[in-house]
């Protein structure tokens, strides 16, 4: 698929998304957020859900958390304009509550097209949600920061489960883990291209 197909694909997918009615999230929040970035990323950032910030804007981490998530790709020499950033519940839940099965039942067909159309060589989970994505029996804090390859969908990823922004947020030593996990992600995200193209 070229570049501009890819584009017009995931553009599709952000109209679904934003028409959506069908979920109570989807009807009381101010804006969907689809997710952003390259339509022909190499690495594609999975979070939980969109905050207050996200809601308002209709953009994938710009809050706080956010601000933190793309400093560090930047901070770890990787072009923040060449990633995707999306979620894995495209509607923010009231009172930034955990997404419910349902709401991630219902928005992973979005994410799992997403996914397919990029095709990017590395996912990198945010948090323990997007992480049961891929690994449902995993534990955060034995997994962060490391990388496997796993095969979704039919095709062969690596992925790469972080800890959520917010995590590091709530203090020292969990910024350190989060910052130190994510100065290991450029070499692993390369590995994975290169395999790719093997
Ligand atoms: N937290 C998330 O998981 N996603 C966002 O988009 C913002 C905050």
């Amino acid at each position: 698929m070229t570049i501009e197909e890819k584009k017009q694909e995931l553009d599709e997918i952000a109209q679904e998304i934003r028409d959506f009615k069908g979920l109570e999230i989807a009807n009381n929040c101010l804006n969907a957020v689809p997710g952003e970035g390259d339509p022909d990323a190499k690495i594609v950032f999975i979070g939980e859900a969109p905050g207050a910030d996200e809601d308002a804007q209709g953009r994938p981490f710009v809050g706080r958390s956010g601000q933190l998530l793309r400093n560090t790709i930047i901070e770890s020499n990787i072009k923040i304009d060449k990633v995707f950033i999306t979620n894995i519940v495209k509607y923010r839940p009231p009172e930034n509550r955990d997404p419910s099965p349902e709401e991630i039942e219902i928005c992973s067909d979005w994410l799992n097209r997403q996914i397919q159309i990029i095709e990017p060589a590395t996912i990198v989970t945010l948090g323990r949600f997007s992480m049961a994505k891929f690994l449902p029996d995993a534990k955060i804090s034995q997994i962060h920061g490391k990388g496997q390859e796993i095969e979704y969908q039919g095709k062969i990823y690596f992925l790469v489960t972080m800890y959520h922004p917010a995590y590091a947020i709530r203090g020292t030593s969990n910024m350190i883990e989060f910052k130190k996990d994510f100065s290991n992600l450029r070499p692993m995200a390369i590995n994975a291209l290169k395999l790719r193209r093997c």
